[in-house]
Formats: C-alpha cells, structure tokens, sequence
C-alpha cells in the first residue's frame, strides 16, 4: 500500500498566509499541517509516500519534509503544474502509484484518529474505495454524500446548492487501482476541476464496492482562520504536554500543560496552558493563553494573547489583549492608543500600529 498527500492548490482561502507559503506548512500547535498527515500514514505502517506539490509552493514543502527520514519513511515529490483538481492530482501521480492500492490525504485535512483502523479495514475487505464522512453545518463548502437508510451510498455530489444530506466527505480516501479507471472516465466540473467526488461517484456506477465510515472523532479542514485556530486549540487540547526547556524566572507562573522549548525566557508573565512556545522566544510582562502557539525568534511584551496562533519572527508589544488571531511571520504589533480588544488576521511581514 501507498500514500497519496496532496500538497499542491493555491490556497487562497488562507490569504494573505498563503501569498508567501503553502497552508500546508501553516502550523498547528508550532508542526505544519502536512506533519500530522504524515505521522497518522506513517502509523498505519505505510512508508512509501508521494507527496504532490505545485510549482509556487513545492520548493518550500520539500525543505519542510525533506525525503522523509525523520519518520522513517521514503518521500517521493510529484509536481503538478496547475491545481486542475483533486483526481487530476491521482492522474499526475500515476506513474508513482502504479497498480497499487493506496491512501489519498489531502495535506490540510486533520482528523482526530488513527486512520490504521480504516486501513485495515480496506484491506480486509478488498474495497475499491473507502472513504470518511462527517456531520457538518455548512455541507455546501463540501463534497457530500446521500446515504441510504442501512447506510450504503447513493449518491456524491461536489459542494452542492442544495445538499442532499449534512455528511461531508473527509479528506481521506483508499482507493484500489480501479480509481485510474473512473477518472479517465470523468470530465472536469463547473469550477473548471477534476473532482476525487465525481471520480467515486463515477465508481458506484461502474458497480465497484465503496464503503464509508462516518468520522466519530474530529475533524477539521484547516483551510480558514477559524478553522485553524479550532485545530490548534483541539491539538493543543488532546497532545499538549509539560516540557519545559528554556528558562522561566521566579516571578514568573506556568499553570497546567505548557511546553517551552529552548533558549526561550520567561519572564514577570503567566502562561496558562495549553500552549506552546518554540525556541530563541521572549515572553515580558505577559500574560499568554489558554489555547495559544507561539513559534521561534518571538517577543511579546506587556501584552496579553489568548487562543492564537504567532508565527515566527513576530512581535507583540503592549498590546492590552490579543485574542482569536492567526499572525503570519515577522508581524509587529504594537501600541499606541487605547483600545479594549483586538481580533486580527495578518499575512506575513505585515506590520501593524493600533
Ligand atoms: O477537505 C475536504 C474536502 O476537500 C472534501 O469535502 C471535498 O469533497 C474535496 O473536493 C476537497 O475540497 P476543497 O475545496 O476543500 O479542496 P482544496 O482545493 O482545498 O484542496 C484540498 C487539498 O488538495 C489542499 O491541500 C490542496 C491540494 N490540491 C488541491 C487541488 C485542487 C492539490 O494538491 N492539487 C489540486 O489540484
């Protein structure tokens, strides 16, 4: 068996992030996105992976993952010229995958369990395709599906005007090499895309068996600010642990699950846990989460920030009360007036006097 991520699109629901980085490298909890894919593929015991990147963003994913060492697996770089959609992204990958089953991952999806299990599960059952389904409130921002009572599908329809049902379609699919079939039988969609939905649907018709599962556990699309920052808080929420590598002073407090990594001080603040904080990172006169990650070379001074996420090489200073924010790389903020609250979205090298 084999992994498919999908690494490539434009990411323009995360802009201006995205203007000078892939989402797939946005961190959560201080780990870009696509790690988590990798250590849940990697955990079902499958090490040959393709990972496919676009000619803006590849460059950067391939320094990130490098050829896959750090998980004990072997990484293969599959460039695909245009983001023509999820199924031209399998077409493209052809001559990695070959005639072998595999496991496709979209690299901004996250999901809150082993996807071992399902795996497993494909394989016993000799499916030629599984797939993941989720109840969620805005069904039309997704690929979903229509079940039958005794749970078999009907029908998968691509972001629909009037959704059949409220069971989106997860980012994570088993297919059997049936799959190159159905693709070279579809044609692109209104949105000009090959759609991974219509090529599945494309199999039920041809008679092949497609099994689903729906999610119990979480699951989120990281594509947006809101999402993101509810992805770090249920990372933060379900791994964060107490690891304290830097220095924190004694007029300092550290209450609950915080993780300090090296050559960052602490001082005169509280941090109240979840959160986490990388290395080279000042933190002075503060007080800082719950639910926050805050990443290298940061300062923040007489500030408060909570449920957020500050990349690295940003700045927060006197800032009465940061909250809800997803700050790129090398932002400043800082104050000059009084105001109560502030709730930001800011790309990278913004800077920023309120
Ligand atoms: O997140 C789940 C949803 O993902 C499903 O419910 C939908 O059925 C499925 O079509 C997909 O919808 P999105 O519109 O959210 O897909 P997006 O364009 O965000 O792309 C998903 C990932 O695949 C992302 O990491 C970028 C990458 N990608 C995307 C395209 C269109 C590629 O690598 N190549 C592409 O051509």
């Amino acid at each position: 068996m084999k992994a498919l991520i999908l690494s490539g699109g434009k990411g323009t629901r995360l802009r201006p992030l995205t203007y000078s980085g892939a989402k797939q490298l946005v961190p959560v909890a201080n780990r870009p996105i696509l790690f988590y894919c990798i250590d849940n593929i990697v955990r079902a015991g499958i090490t040959d992976i393709g990972i496919i990147i676009s000619p803006e963003t590849g460059q950067e994913i391939r320094e990130a993952v490098g050829n896959g060492k750090q998980w004990k697996a072997k990484v293969t770089y599959i460039l695909q010229d245009e983001p023509a959609g999820l199924a031209h992204a399998v077409k493209v990958a052809k001559g990695f995958l070959k005639n072998n089953p595999f496991v496709m991952y979209l690299g901004d999806n996250l999901i809150g369990t082993d996807i071992k299990k399902f795996v497993k599960e494909f394989i016993k059952k000799k499916s030629d395709a599984l797939i993941l389904l989720k109840e969620v409130v805005n069904p039309k921002q997704f690929g979903v599906a229509e079940v039958s009572r005794n749970g078999s599908i009907i029908r998968l329809i691509e972001k629909p005007e009037r959704p059949p049902s409220d069971l989106a379609l997860v980012g994570v699919y088993m297919f059997s090499p049936q799959i190159h079939k159905a693709i070279s039988r579809i044609k692109p969609s209104q949105r000009g895309e090959l759609e991974i939905t219509d090529a599945i649907q494309e199999m039920i018709l041809m008679g092949r068996k497609v099994k689903s599962f729906v999610l119990e556990t979480w699951w989120l699309d990281t594509g947006k600010k809101d999402d993101l920052l509810v992805a770090n808080a249920i990372v933060l929420d379900e791994w964060g642990m107490i690891k304290i590598k830097g220095t924190v002073d004694k007029s300092s407090k550290i209450i609950g699950r915080v993780t300090l990594d090296e050559n960052s001080v602490i001082q005169a603040s509280t941090i109240r846990g979840p959160v986490v904080i990388g290395k080279n990172t000042v933190i002075e006169n503060s007080v800082i989460g719950p639910h926050t990650s805050i990443g290298d070379d940061v300062r923040i001074m007489n500030s408060s920030v909570d449920h957020s996420v500050i990349m690295n090489g940003s700045e927060v200073i006197d800032v009465e009360r940061l909250e809800e924010s997803l700050i790129g790389r090398r932002v400043r903020i800082f104050k000059n007036s009084r105001h109560k609250t502030l709730r930001l979205m800011l790309g990278d090298d913004s800077v920023m006097e309120v």
